[in-house]
């Protein structure tokens, strides 16, 4: 029998991202014992790669913005699919959220006034961004490593978690894995939060880091809880292109904020061909108009005129670069061209120092001189565990979910700088409430042997085989499916190709081989993740197979239009059944009051009661 160390702790955090950090650090203030299980090093987590800042509307930049502003724009850009509840506390609380990281020690961009400076990005009224540069992410997981470890959390590096237990219907702990030495180990909890962050490695042109392979929400669904939204997938417009090895690396849509302007093969600004009739009031339609708005921002005036359209939604931005390409006016490498170079050029290496060496490193790129290449890459998911919006409790009691694990605030399409405000606005949450009710708990749940004994026989199963297939060539080879036929644009055939590829997939999975043994073995843990890869792909594709309509992060070449009448209504709802297997339905948030939809945008309004 294989040796397992036992943990117990009240709450167990899975993730170490902003998500995962933020509820740490309050589950400990509520004096709750907390174990951060993490999948990397302390410090490397997805939220680095968040690049132009926190979305909160601080008003420190132009007084007129305000919660409700936030609360109606991140509703418009979420195509009114959000759960209102959690978009409007999100609205309410983003602001405390980053006063509280700078007192802990962040370090923002500064107004000449010495407030915390604001940036304009796609869909938000005003420039509502926080931000360090372009390495937002990087120094909010310093703060929040910092505090957290002064707050007595102790965190267990290169663990992946592989299954979380339930007993009598709730959770109670966790199995998991040492990816550096193979040892096994079993926490207990009496509450878990899932902070996971995403999913996007199921794409062969992602922005995802190496851990976003979608084991969290993989855990969530074998455990019992229902999952929302999963065929909203946002591809950010702006990844690298070119050279081949750096595809899909972000480039900050803050290069946009900052007044970067895309253009074809031909050196048109395309974007004003694509402005949606719900944004038509807001975004201008001459270049003149867009410039003027641009001179007023630089000058530091508050802005009269109508935004440039480059600063529409993702989900807009990223198909008008796909239908340029389409036309035949695509750049050389089959994207668009993003030029910042005719600012000055010490502002833009203040503004975006981090894009600035990037592309000079990477590509050879002076981004002062001359246009960057770039198209879309799969960036964040908008699906996820459906979570109550007060506490983030999922559907299974005890299990807890927070960030990009959770579904929710972003409806079809989130708007760029609401993740780092929805970590730490529902990552606090999270800690708080599943602290809360660790501690009037008197003893932790037992866990079943039996089940134990199963988990580590799958874990080490991997390494039993022989002459199976090498587990790298089958996670490509589903990134590569993924892509091609659930990507940007979607239809019912390439969908149903999907469902049966993943079957074939799932089946190689199973007899994969790594060879080697448990220590420092990558094959092993790729061997492992395909099961994960494998469920979530089919949830997002099964959900995008029955949304017969095109909506935000999902857009179907079948159905190109959105559905006001039926499927602008009804979110997906993805749970496993009894028999294991996968079930589907669709269900409505619960009316929002009159008062909040006072705020949102009649006409759009009038549209989703046709
Ligand atoms: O473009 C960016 O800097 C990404 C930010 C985000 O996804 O929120």
């Amino acid at each position: 029998m294989s040796e397992v160390t036992n943990h117990e702790y009240d709450v167990v955090v899975i993730g170490a991202g902003g998500a995962g950090l933020r509820a740490a650090i309050e589950a400990t203030r509520e004096g709750a014992s907390v174990a951060v299980v993490c999948k990397s090093m302390l410090g490397k987590a997805h939220t680095v790669m968040a690049e132009g800042g926190a979305a909160a509307a601080l008003g420190n930049k132009d007084p007129r913005d305000s919660w409700e502003t936030h609360f109606r724009d991140t509703m418009k850009g979420g195509k009114y699919l959000n759960d209102w509840r959690m978009a409007e506390i999100h609205a309410k609380e983003s602001p405390d959220r980053i006063r509280e990281l700078e007192q802990w020690g962040a370090i923002f961009d500064r107004t000449p006034d010495g407030l915390t400076n604001q940036r304009n990005f796609g869909g938000h009224t005003y420039p509502r961004l926080a931000h360090i540069g372009d390495a937002t992410g990087l120094e909010m997981i310093r703060t929040l490593q910092e505090r957290g470890i002064h707050s007595g959390m102790e965190v267990f590096m290169e663990y992946t978690v592989r299954q979380i237990f339930i007993t009598n219907g709730k959770a109670s702990g966790c199995f998991a894995y040492n990816r550096a030495d193979g040892t096994l180990h079993v926490f207990k909890a009496k509450t878990i939060i899932l902070a996971t962050g995403g999913i996007t490695r199921c794409w062969a042109v992602c922005s995802g880091s190496w851990e976003y392979t979608g084991e969290g929400h993989a855990l969530a669904y074998w455990a019992g809880a229902e999952m929302g939204d999963m065929e909203f997938v946002q591809f950010h417009p702006t990844g690298m292109i070119w050279p081949p090895s750096v595809k899909g690396i972000l480039v900050t849509e803050g290069v946009r904020g900052e007044g970067g302007m895309l253009s074809n093969s031909e050196g048109k600004r395309f974007m004003f061909n694509y402005i949606p009739e719900m944004y038509k009031p807001e975004f201008a339609d001459t270049e003149e108009e867009a410039r003027e708005w641009v001179n007023e921002v630089i000058d530091g005036k508050l802005a009269t005129k109508r935004r440039p359209p480059e600063l529409l939604t993702r989900d807009v931005v990223a198909k008008a670069i796909n239908s340029e390409r389409d036309a035949g006016r695509a750049s050389e490498h089959g994207g668009a061209y993003l030029d910042i170079s005719w600012r000055d050029e010490e502002q833009v290496k203040k503004k975006l120092p981090g894009m600035y060496h990037q592309f000079m490193e990477l590509a050879g790129v002076d981004i002062t001189k001359e246009p960057m290449e770039v198209g879309p890459t799969a960036h964040y998911v908008m699906g996820g565990v459906k979570v109550e919006p007060e506490t983030q409790e999922s559907t299974v009691p005890r299990l807890y979910a927070a960030g990009e694990a959770a579904t929710g605030l972003h409806g079809a399409n989130r708007l760029g700088g609401n993740s780092l405000s929805d970590l730490v606005c529902f990552g606090k949450r999270a800690g708080e409430f599943a602290a809360k009710v660790a501690l009037q708990m008197d003893d932790w749940e037992e866990i079943d042997q039996t089940e134990i004994d199963q988990v580590v026989s799958e874990t080490l199963a991997p390494l039993e085989r022989e002459n199976g297939e090498n587990p790298a060539k089958i996670v490509a080879d589903l990134r590569e499916m993924m892509q091609n036929k659930v990507g940007i644009i979607r239809s019912k055939t390439l969908l149903e190709e999907a469902l049966s590829d993943l079957d074939e997939i799932s089946s190689r999975g199973k007899l994969s081989s790594p060879g080697g043994g448990k220590i420092y073995n990558p094959g092993w843990h790729q061997a492992l993740e395909i099961n994960a890869m494998v469920d979530i792909s089919r949830m997002c594709t099964i959900a995008a197979l029955a949304r017969e309509e095109s909506r935000g992060g999902h857009t179907r070449e079948d159905f190109p239009a959105p559905d006001y009448s039926h499927w602008g209504k009804v979110n997906s709802v993805i749970w496993m059944d009894e028999d294991g297997s996968m079930k589907l339905d669709h269900r409505s948030y619960p009316p929002m009051s009159m008062e909040l939809r006072g705020l949102l945008d009649e006409s759009d309004l009038h549209q989703e009661d046709e």
